[in-house]
């Protein structure tokens, strides 16, 4: 009779699970306390006749030590588990916060607008060095001996040797290709440059310049024009418009300066464009004869055309930045600004 509800206890404690705390304690009060299965059948034992009592005595220790063993697997399986769960109680479908994502610098966005409209229509990259001797950045280009762009106070000239400084523009690349390329040449070259300048809102000693060159049989003052102005509208929207005013560079001829409508006041006059309704953005012109001879191409079967557009205007006009000092500045609150919409 005994035998059998000691089996059926057995069996119950061999069958349990706990998985949580209350059902370890479940657990305790069935199997492990005083008034649990097992504390009765230890109080049973004054019932039990003498000489069956060593007997009763050993089948009810056997099911206790049964059931403590029991207990302590339960306990290690609780634990285990709150382990797993504490490394896990997030939920991982959520959204995640706060990640600190970088913005894209807007010199660096927009010269990278400018490559690509002129990538699509045909203009390879070419860069040459930030530290140019005087033949790439004057003398091939054109800049008779006595040039005011030559003196100390624009260019930054290397004390030691005044045979090397810092480039002023990045026509100085032009001469480089021309000199290592054979027409046509369709290139454009973007790149820091240096001028001997006062810093202000309006003026950097160090800023950024992006150089068009083409180059090939029968190029004309046309296809700068339309090559411009194709730019001008990718670049500022299709309403914009470009005008072309005479001026005069040592490496062009004829040479003109490349003016948009204002993007402000759409040419109406504002302060931004002091009330002319154009802004200029840069130079151009068709090569000098001379600088192709000065680089080894025959001026007699090859024209072409070039220009030179400052990166920081241009920037400055798209995003209606005011002070040329922020680009460089580091101020988060401007560059964040310019962050990508995630
Ligand atoms: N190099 C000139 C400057 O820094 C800009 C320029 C003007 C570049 C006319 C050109 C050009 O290629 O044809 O002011």
């Amino acid at each position: 009779m005994h035998q059998e509800k000691i089996e059926a206890i057995k069996s119950a404690i061999s069958a349990a699970e706990a998985g949580n705390e209350e059902e370890l304690e479940a657990y305790r009060m069935k199997f492990i306390s005083k008034k649990s299965v097992v504390g009765e059948l230890f109080a049973e034992m004054r019932n039990i006749p003498n000489e069956q009592k060593k007997e009763y005595g050993q089948l009810v220790n056997e099911v206790k030590q049964m059931a403590d063993a029991k207990f302590q697997e339960l306990i290690d399986q609780v634990n285990l588990a709150k382990k797993h769960t504490k490394s896990f109680d997030q939920d991982l479908t959520l959204p995640p916060t706060n990640i600190a994502a970088g913005g894209i610098h807007p010199l660096t966005a927009t010269r990278q607008r400018i490559i690509e409209i002129f990538e699509r229509i045909g203009f390879n990259l070419s860069e040459g060095p930030e530290i140019e001797d005087d033949w790439h950045n004057f003398t091939a280009l054109n800049f008779p001996e006595n040039h005011p762009a030559r003196e100390m106070q624009d260019t930054f000239f290397l004390e030691k040797n005044p045979d090397v400084a810092l480039r002023t523009h990045t026509s100085s690349v032009q001469v480089r290709v021309m000199e290592n390329q054979k027409p046509p040449i369709r290139t454009l070259s973007p790149g820091r440059v240096y001028r001997n300048e006062a810093i202000s809102a309006r003026a950097h000693c160090i800023f950024h310049q992006v150089e068009g060159l083409y180059v090939d049989e029968n190029v004309g003052f046309a296809d700068l024009k339309n090559t411009l102005y194709h730019f001008a509208k990718e670049m500022f929207g299709k309403e914009t418009k470009v005008r072309f005013r005479p001026s005069f560079f040592p490496f062009t001829e004829p040479s003109a300066e490349i003016d948009i409508s204002c993007l402000i006041c759409g040419g109406k006059g504002c302060n931004v464009c002091k009330g002319s309704g154009w802004v200029e953005i840069g130079g151009s012109g068709m090569v000098d004869p001379n600088v192709l001879e000065n680089c080894g191409i025959d001026s007699k079967k090859y024209t072409g055309f070039a220009f030179g557009m400052g990166i920081e205007r241009i920037a400055m006009l798209k995003y209606q930045i005011k002070d040329l000092r922020l680009f460089t500045e580091n101020d988060v609150r401007f560059l964040r600004q310019f962050k990508p919409m995630l």
